[in-house]
């Protein structure tokens, strides 16, 4: 049995969680979401039910639709205020507590937008983010991932409504959903605004704001039916009906969010060329990796996106494989490995730099977390889980022999553990009992390194030849002494999006002048005006951290038109870097424009 998960005040341990409803009734007038939660238990032993919450106002307590006596703890930071809800009596089978409640302006969960601050400025918007611990904060429940059960969702509001489940029916202005799966608390989502869908695959619709969708849908419609495909024969069939997407505003904080039936995507990237599809590879890769299969507490974060990571480039790789085959290319499974080797060579280019940003000896660098009730697992989220995670799934298939040795163990690992929540320790037990006929390779595999030590991994072998041209660039500009005149838009017209992206990232482990800063944005115009964020980030970076004042205001700008925190943590980094006042100036005029995570993280990264 896991270890008891240290970011819940809740008694989760003991009692079985049969069942969950929740109704949500939005108020976009007072910003606040009025609801009802009912769990069915049953756990004879039990005094009480202690439950998480956090920010959030009880109005009344039931047992079995009888009034009941509760306590609303003070609050204990970060996990917030217990709920402990006193029982009349040993509970004999199966019993329901039943919670209405409402959340607060302070609820960290849900970001309320005006209408003015939406896309198409004629709705009001809600949506919920409650990965890591905020789902306490939408609504009491054992926030942890070790409790998983299967919901009932329903919300009424003026506008149309998503959650995370199959949509059943609509009366009026309240809408159903039955998720029939088993799901952690963190998977409970809900989205209300002028939202509207478009198909983008057999058993998949993409919906955002009307202005949007087309795009949206000429974004994803290309790639959604084949990832679902490649990713059912890694693993096997997808169990959850059907797969949407939500594009949401702008502020939305991150890059995607798993949310069972409904993925919800930045709206960065739709970017024109369907070069960031790779999120949404990811986070349908989590329909296995974290929403079937659940890392039994954040410690263990490792074990939903570090296996995710690895699906989503195994993903990658069959989709180019498949590319090459149509093409007649001469070697579609050397191709194939290519692209595998090139997401991975981000990632880890990514993994080297964040390393070197928290300090190799950080404990957060470590793959297993060993987080304590006082961390806050949004302080301890960075891309060390996904990266050293997915190496190590990357190392334990090269050691055991490839892909043809490693791949049977896919499904089995998520058979296993399917609708349940594991830590580290079952994961090697599963893995050590399937590879028992190669138990000595398994052995001499420095287990202590990979879980428990700070700092890089062993790097893995790379195949480079997508990357290559990508560094010759980067030599170029190294060895130009002055002579600028041989660079040209050509150096990069033959460059795919995300060569361009390494490149940058290559070019942004140097130190350049001004005198080349300006080389580079005369060879290159369009590059701070590209569609791809990815790309406009990256080029911002490179300016603002060789200190070009107008590359400085610009970024402040561009700051306001974006939430996603993988851009607007590291912008306002490096601007404080150069100009710290201009950080702080204009922090202040956007900070009502980011999504509450977001703004409390860039506080703490600007020390304010
Ligand atoms: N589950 C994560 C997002 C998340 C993690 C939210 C922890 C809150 C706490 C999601 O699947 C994710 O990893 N998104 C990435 C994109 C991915 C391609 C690496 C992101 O947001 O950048
Ligand atoms: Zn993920």
């Amino acid at each position: 049995m896991p270890a008891i998960d240290p970011t819940t005040q809740s008694n989760y341990r003991e009692f079985t969680v049969h069942q969950g409803a929740i109704h949500m009734d939005v108020d976009f007038d007072a910003r606040v979401v009025h609801g009802k939660v009912t769990f069915t238990l049953e756990g004879a032993s039990a005094t009480k039910v202690e439950l998480d919450t956090s920010y959030i106002t009880i109005h009344e307590v039931s047992v079995n639709g009888t009034k009941a006596e509760y306590t609303l703890h003070s609050r204990k930071e970060p996990l917030g205020s217990k709920l402990e809800i006193t029982l009349p009596q040993p509970m004999e089978g199966k019993f329901d507590v039943t919670i209405t409640y409402d959340t607060t302006e302070q609820t960290t969960a849900l970001q309320f937008l005006d209408k003015e601050v939406t896309d198409g400025k004629v709705a009001p918007y809600l949506f919920s983010q409650c990965e890591a611990i905020h789902a306490r904060s939408m609504v009491p429940c054992f926030d942890t991932p070790s409790v998983k059960c299967p919901y009932k969702l329903s919300a009424t509001s003026p506008y149309k409504v998503l959650m995370s489940g199959r949509p059943l029916s609509q009366e009026g202005n309240t809408y159903y959903f039955d998720q029939p799966v088993p799901i952690p608390s963190y998977l409970i989502t809900v989205a209300s605004g002028d939202i509207t869908g478009l198909p983008i695959g057999p058993r998949s619709t993409v919906y955002s704001e009307p202005v949007k969708v087309k795009d949206a849908q000429w974004e994803f419609e290309a790639d959604m039916e084949n990832f679902l495909q490649i990713a059912e024969k890694l693993v096997f069939a997808y169990e959850w009906g059907t797969y949407d997407a939500l594009v949401l505003p702008a502020s939305f904080p991150y890059g995607g969010m798993e949310n069972p039936n409904m993925t919800f995507l930045t709206p960065t990237l739709i970017c024109k060329d369907r070069s960031c599809v790779g999120v949404v590879a990811h986070e349908l890769a989590h329909s296995w990796s974290g929403n079937l299969v659940t890392s039994a507490s954040w410690s263990h974060f490792w074990l939903n996106e570090g296996w995710t990571v690895y699906l989503e480039r195994r993903i990658i790789e069959a989709i180019a494989v498949a590319e090459a085959k149509q093409k007649g290319l001469p070697n579609p499974e050397e191709y194939g490995a290519q692209m595998r080797s090139f997401s991975a060579i981000i990632g880890w280019t990514s993994l080297e730099g964040v390393i070197a940003n928290m300090g190799a000896d950080n404990r957060y660098t470590k793959l297993y977390l060993d987080l304590t009730p006082d961390d806050d697992p949004d302080d301890a989220f960075s891309q060390v889980p996904y990266e050293k995670g997915s190496s190590l799934l990357v190392h334990l298939e090269q050691k055991l022999g490839g892909k043809a040795v490693f791949d049977p163990f896919i499904p089995h690992y998520f058979k296993t553990f399917r609708y349940k929540s594991l830590d580290t320790d079952e994961f090697l037990e599963c893995l050590y009992k399937f590879f028992a006929d190669k138990k000595d390779i398994l052995d001499s595999i420095d287990w202590k390194t990979w879980l428990h030590t700070t700092g890089l991994p062993p790097k893995p072998a790379f195949d480079t030849t997508l990357v290559d041209q990508c560094y010759q660039l980067v030599d170029k500009w190294s060895k130009a002494n002055g002579d600028y005149t041989q660079f040209t838009e050509d150096d990069l017209s033959s460059f795919s999006s995300n060569q361009v992206v390494v490149w940058l990232d290559t070019m942004l482990q140097h130190k350049w002048d001004q005198a080349t800063l300006a080389a580079i944005d005369k060879a290159y115009p369009t590059l701070g005006s590209s569609s791809n964020y990815e790309i406009v980030f990256r080029y911002y970076k490179l300016q603002v951290a060789g200190g070009v004042p107008e590359y400085c205001q610009k970024m402040a700008e561009w700051l306001g038109t974006v939430g996603r925190m993988k851009f607007v943590r590291p912008s306002y980094q490096v601007l404080a870097k150069v100009d710290r006042d201009l950080a702080v100036k204009y922090f202040k005029k956007w900070q009502d424009s980011y999504h509450p995570i977001c703004r409390s993280l860039v506080v703490k990264d600007l020390g304010l």
